[in-house]
């Protein structure tokens, strides 16, 4: 009997030990599963745990402005300030206005516009996409920190007032608007306010205009022309004129050429900004990383749009040194012997190369 109980006891105790290992294991266990979650919450996930922004893992450091030292090279694409924190700034209405107006500049300062009749009916946006937000879409994320800067087409120091006005004289085919009205100064306000975080001095990586490498031929308009009839015709139409909205007011697509196009001293009418624009956002809803069109149809279809009549503008006081000439200016006299066809079609690498030279021998 008393034999049996103690050989019961000592099975209980082996019994007992055994759990009380097991439990010892599991604490053990969840002590260090406890350390772990202290360490994370500190230090944050270890990066390959992290999901990275879908445009962000294939960013192949993109080259922008390659002959503009101010660009920083850095995986960072620039990402827009949350537009509905404008409303958490002291003046909120001022960068508010300067929003709308950049978005919705025809219904304001268009040919029938609530405020001035000053420009074509283009809005600001529909080259500046999304409000000047978008990843190469031709955003401001580069403006704030880089004005005032000496620019060659004018010969002098300009300030963000005068860039502005730029555009309103050649993209939207107007007049300027007066520096110290309350439009401009919205305007300024809600470019800075975009640009706030960006260090002064740096052109952070995706603002801008895609630049495209330069082929080795001219641009083709004739192939441009059969380009433009596939992917670009069904909004912008075949005349180039787009197609306004219900209200007769604003575009819901914008036209590419003829009266209310933008001018010939615009940007865009530099075939680089114009192939270089379109890679990265056109047709409507492609995106940098996710583009349609190839580098060469690119380039032919801003030549074909760019061989359409447009308004001109009087440039004689564009470039007053013509060594400053960007190498798509297609108009001379120029500092090398390119004739001016070349320099507006290309093959745009001989120029480059000689600019380079010229560059060594003074
Ligand atoms: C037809 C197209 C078009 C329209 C419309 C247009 N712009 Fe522009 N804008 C351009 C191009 C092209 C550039 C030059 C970009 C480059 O060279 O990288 C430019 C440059 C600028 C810049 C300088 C950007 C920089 O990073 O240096 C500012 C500021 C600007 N535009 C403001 C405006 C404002 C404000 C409006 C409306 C009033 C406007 N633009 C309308 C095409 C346009
Ligand atoms: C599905 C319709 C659609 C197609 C297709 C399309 N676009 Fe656009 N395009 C637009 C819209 C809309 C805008 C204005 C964007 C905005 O305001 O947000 C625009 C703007 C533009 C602009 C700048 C504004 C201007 O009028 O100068 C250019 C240049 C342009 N498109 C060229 C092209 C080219 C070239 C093609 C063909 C490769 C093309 N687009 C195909 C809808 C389209």
């Amino acid at each position: 009997m008393f034999q049996n109980e103690k050989q019961n006891l000592e099975s209980i105790i082996k019994e007992l030990s055994k759990v009380i290992s097991k439990l010892l294991v599991l604490v053990v266990f969840l002590l260090g599963l406890v350390v772990i979650l202290v360490i994370t919450s500190i230090n944050g996930l270890p990066e390959i745990f992290k999901k990275r922004p879908a445009n962000e893992a294939k960013i192949d450091i993109p080259k922008i402005e390659d002959k503009n030292k101010e660009v920083e090279k850095t995986a960072d694409m620039w990402v827009a300030p949350d537009t509905s924190d404008i409303l958490k700034e002291a003046n909120k209405d001022v960068i508010y206005y300067g929003y709308k107006l950049i978005s919705n500049t025809a219904y304001y300062l268009g040919p029938k516009g609530k405020v001035a009749s000053m420009s074509n009916g283009m809005n600001c946006q529909n080259c500046h996409l999304n409000a000047g937000t978008k990843p190469f879409g031709n955003n401001y994320g580069g403006v704030a920190s880089t004005y005032p800067k000496f620019r060659e087409r004018s010969g002098r120091i300009e300030n963000i007032h005068k860039r502005v006005n730029d555009c309103f004289e050649r993209s939207l085919n107007g007049k300027t608007l007066d520096t110290l009205g309350k439009e401009m100064q919205a305007i300024v306000a809600y470019i800075k306010w975009l640009g706030k975080d960006v260090t002064k001095g740096k052109k952070p990586t995706g603002s801008g205009i895609t630049e495209l490498t330069y082929m080795d031929r001219a641009a083709n308009p004739a192939h441009g022309k059969e380009i433009y009839m596939q992917k670009c015709k069904s909004c912008h139409t075949e005349t180039g004129a787009g197609k306004l909205n219900a209200d007769g007011l604003t575009y819901q697509y914008p036209p590419l050429w003829g009266e209310h196009s933008y001018n010939n001293g615009a940007g865009l009418y530099r075939l680089s900004r114009f192939a270089g624009y379109i890679k990265s956002n056109m047709p409507q809803g492609v995106s940098y990383d996710n583009p349609q069109l190839s580098d060469e149809e690119a380039w032919d279809v801003a030549a074909f749009v760019n061989s359409q009549t447009r308004p001109k503008k009087d440039l004689h006081l564009d470039w007053p040194k013509i060594s400053g000439k960007p190498i798509d200016n297609p108009f001379g006299p120029y500092a090398d012997n390119f004739s001016e066809q070349q320099h507006k079609f290309g093959p745009f690498k001989p120029i480059e190369q000689a600019k380079k030279t010229l560059g060594k021998n003074k």
